[in-house]
């Protein structure tokens, strides 16, 4: 089965409304809807509005979400109101979160269930520090995020979700991975989720390589049999990298 390439920026925290209105603005005119891969962003919460109004062919994730519908969570959002907004995917489990808002792999299995019942795709971030990665405690830690974070799925929602392979060491350090890592460590989730959930969720989940995927790198990783995508922080922030990468994996 043929797995549709995606392809997502990551804003992080980063963009006000009328910033990421421009970039909409600025990329979806390169766009005809006939691409043989998904292109979107994840924005924050106060730009998905904007990103969901203006985008016509890429797609638009939310990069957090609570695992609750409604309640005293102050500060959190749900993904009732996600879904209400109109966005399609959503990031969970990024590193980023995982080390400063402490969120767990039983927070992520919670959230991806949410998710997949509302409708949203889950981007699910999965990825070894690099003491763990010099210890050669990749293969581990990587399995053990992905049998927690994907705890309670069934076969066939864990066939529609995204899995993001993100070294942290790679992430916003121009450090990325060689191919031949990113190659491995991507085979190495399928096969985790080929384990766990059979061949049938293995060949339908979509892996994308994150960390340090800029216009020049991103050709080769798309080249690799388990890489079907990237997630792109920083070379994602503007138009014209955006569109590069773009054009470089049409
Ligand atoms: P980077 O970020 O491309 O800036 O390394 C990737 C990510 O955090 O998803």
């Amino acid at each position: 089965m043929a797995r549709k390439p995606v392809i997502f920026g990551n804003w992080k925290m980063n963009k006000l409304r009328s910033e990421a209105e421009a970039f909409f603005q600025g990329v979806e005119p390169h766009l005809t809807g006939e691409e043989k891969a998904d292109y979107g962003v994840g924005t924050p919460f106060t730009c998905l509005d904007v990103a969901v109004k203006n985008a016509k062919v890429l797609k638009v994730a939310a990069e957090n979400c609570n695992e609750k519908d409604s309640g005293a969570y102050t500060g959190e959002v749900s993904v009732p109101m996600i879904q209400e907004i109109g966005a399609g995917y959503c990031i969970i489990g990024h590193s980023e979160r995982r080390t400063y808002y402490a969120e767990t792999d039983a927070h992520c299995a919670a959230k991806a269930k949410r998710l997949l019942d509302a409708g949203i795709v889950p981007i699910l971030c999965v990825g070894e520090t690099e003491a763990e990665y010099d210890a050669g405690k990749t293969a581990e830690v990587v399995k053990a995020e992905l049998a927690g974070s994907l705890a309670g799925l069934t076969a066939e929602e864990v066939g529609k979700i995204i899995i993001a392979y993100e070294p942290i060491w790679a992430i916003g350090t121009g450090k990325s991975a060689d191919k031949q890592t990113a190659q491995d460590c991507c085979k190495l989730c399928r096969d985790t989720v080929r384990d766990l959930f059979g061949e049938d969720a293995a060949e339908a989940v979509r892996i994308q390589y994150g960390g340090s995927v800029k216009p020049i790198n991103i050709a080769e990783y798309m080249a690799c049999p388990d890489i079907d995508g990237a997630l792109i922080g920083g070379a994602s922030l503007k138009v014209d990298s955006f569109l590069e990468i773009i054009n470089a994996t049409k």
